[in-house]
């Protein structure tokens, strides 16, 4: 019990260092719908545990009727986790989330449609997700990344870093820029034009191999000029 209590304390502890518009614990208890969720989902998440599956689901909806917020019963939740204003937050079935992390409204931890086992993805810890960001797909978002308002984020995200956009790409990594010229090693450029000479000659002579070997080795041009009358 005493264990719960202070699990409890922590997670209102956080909404007021996350939030500057929370006041006192009693009003964040009393009033934040991201509260009421993750306490739904710990009773969802333990009746999932112990097969009642039917009635962890009901549970779930029933806290999704409220709060505007649909965690699926079999999600693993760190310790922490704020979810700011939280409507239209959805988080999947296989989604695991580390300590810390924040999400605000609108946000989807959601599978493609495409992987079958674990769908969803998993956060490290102290990882901030931004108003409507989706990220979709089983892959991990390391340790203190930044997913940016509106991303849908499809790929791996390193810890540290910042993904901004549609498809999501890592404009920060531990707050520096991230320019992709930057990144290109100038000195071992391929010439694109001369590697593609070399493939066609390659080619050329493969043939030329290759039809030696049906047919009578080609006359030259000079060998003609006895004909010529
Ligand atoms: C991404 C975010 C977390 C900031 O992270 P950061 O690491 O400090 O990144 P920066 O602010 O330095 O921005 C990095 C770049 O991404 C751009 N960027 C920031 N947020 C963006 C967004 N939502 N969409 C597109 N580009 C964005 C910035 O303009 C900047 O571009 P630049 O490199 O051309 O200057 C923040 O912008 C954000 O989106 N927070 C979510 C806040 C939110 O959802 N609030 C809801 C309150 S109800």
């Amino acid at each position: 019990m005493n264990r719960r209590v202070t699990r409890l304390g922590g997670l209102l502890a956080a909404y007021q260092r996350r939030d500057p518009a929370a006041r006192s614990k009693l009003e964040i208890f009393l009033l934040y719908p991201g509260v009421h969720a993750i306490l739904w989902h710990r009773l969802a998440h333990w009746l999932y545990r112990h097969d009642l599956r039917f009635l962890a689901r009901c549970v779930s909806q029933w806290s999704r009727f409220w709060t505007g917020i649909e965690i699926h019963p079999g999600a693993v939740i760190g310790h922490r986790l704020v979810i700011d204003h939280g409507m239209g937050v959805v988080i999947g079935e296989t989604t695991e989330i580390g300590d810390d992390c924040l999400l605000y409204q609108g946000v989807t931890l959601g599978g493609t449609g495409k992987d079958k086992g674990k769908r969803h993805p998993t956060l490290g810890d102290n990882v901030l997700v931004g108003c409507g960001a989706k990220i979709l797909g089983p892959f991990r978002v390391g340790d203190n990344a930044r997913i940016a308002g509106g991303a849908v984020v499809l790929r791996e995200v390193p810890p540290n870093c910042t993904a901004v956009g549609v498809p999501a790409q890592i404009v920060r990594r531990a707050g520096e820029p991230v320019f992709y010229a930057d990144d290109v090693d100038h000195t071992s450029v391929q010439n694109p034009t001369l590697e593609r000479i070399a493939a066609l000659a390659a080619r050329v002579a493969d043939l030329e191999k290759k039809l030696d070997m049906h047919t009578a080795p080609m006359h030259t041009v000079d060998e003609y000029d006895d004909y010529v009358i």
